[in-house]
């Protein structure tokens, strides 16, 4: 059921390729834990991606890069068991698919088998068409992504956008062609120029999920934590809040710790 209260069908990648097709916007979120997946899953998202950003906004850590291939296997399948409708992507970690194409496979093949991800997500352009190639023969769908891809944030030194002179524009452009032609079934495209975003949504027959890549592409994405005004350490442009509850919570949790304090919680309604 989507929040409209109408039953509606499971999203596959399928579903992705017919929405860029019939130019349907598609939505997609993060989620890290049974209950936020529920809650995305019932308000009619499209995709939810078990991002490595659970090391950021969850784990507490500054990078992605430390998180490990257990704690995503972990943190998919509380997810995976969640969700109905949406496309549940699992998100490859630092170093479970660079070092070889076997690697990228057994892990891969992890996140679907014990993190009941239904896809998998892995940051980078030409030089892993070859391994998204083998994913895709082995059964498993890959999600690129380029742009600002944060696991090599030591390499960038800075998470500024990416893809503003024309010779990484054409790097992402050919990106995306070979992700596309070794059979990625869509791409996130993370903070690049809009005319980027829509050129690159033009250039390739897949979905274009952006991040901070303007409007001119097949869908967005967002940090649950990010747009819900949870997370704090870290405020992009292009994260709308739709809330702000890390004040909310702060605000609840010192209202209750009045209340024990002063000896008004509980009351006699609230004790036996
Ligand atoms: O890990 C993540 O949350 C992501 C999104 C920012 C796309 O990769």
């Amino acid at each position: 059921m989507s929040a409209s209260g109408k039953a509606s069908a499971k999203v596959t990648t399928a579903t992705l390729r017919a929405m860029k097709a019939r130019g349907e916007r598609i939505t997609a979120l993060t989620a890290y834990d049974h209950l936020f997946a529920a809650l995305l899953d019932r308000a009619g998202v499209d995709v939810i991606l078990v991002g490595d950003s659970v090391a950021t906004v969850v784990q507490g850590r500054d990078t992605t890069v430390p998180v490990t291939m257990e704690q995503m296997v972990y943190h998919c399948e509380l997810v995976g068991r969640a969700v109905q409708r949406a496309l549940v992507v699992g998100d490859l970690p630092f170093l479970s698919y660079q070092v070889s194409v076997e690697d990228a496979l057994r892990n891969a093949g992890r996140l679907l088998k014990e993190g009941l991800a239904e896809a998998v997500k892995l940051e980078g352009g030409v030089e892993f068409a070859p391994t998204v190639r083998r994913l895709v023969e082995a059964g498993i769908p890959v999600m690129g992504h380029l742009g600002l891809t944060p696991q090599s944030i030591h390499q960038f030194g800075s998470y500024k956008a990416r893809g503003q002179d024309d010779a990484e524009q054409q790097r992402i452009l050919d990106g995306a062609r070979s992700l596309r032609d070794a059979g990625a079934f869509a791409l996130v495209l993370e903070k690049v120029p809009a005319n980027l975003g829509a050129l690159v949504a033009a250039a390739v027959d897949i979905p274009v999920i952006g991040i901070g890549a303007g409007p001119q592409v097949d869908g967005q994405i967002l940090v649950t934590h990010d747009m819900l005004g949870l997370f704090e350490g870290f405020r992009p442009r292009f994260a709308r809040r739709y809330l702000e509850l890390a004040q909310e919570v702060t605000g609840a949790v010192s209202r209750y710790c009045d209340d024990v304090r002063g000896g008004t919680f509980p009351s006699a309604d609230e004790s036996y």
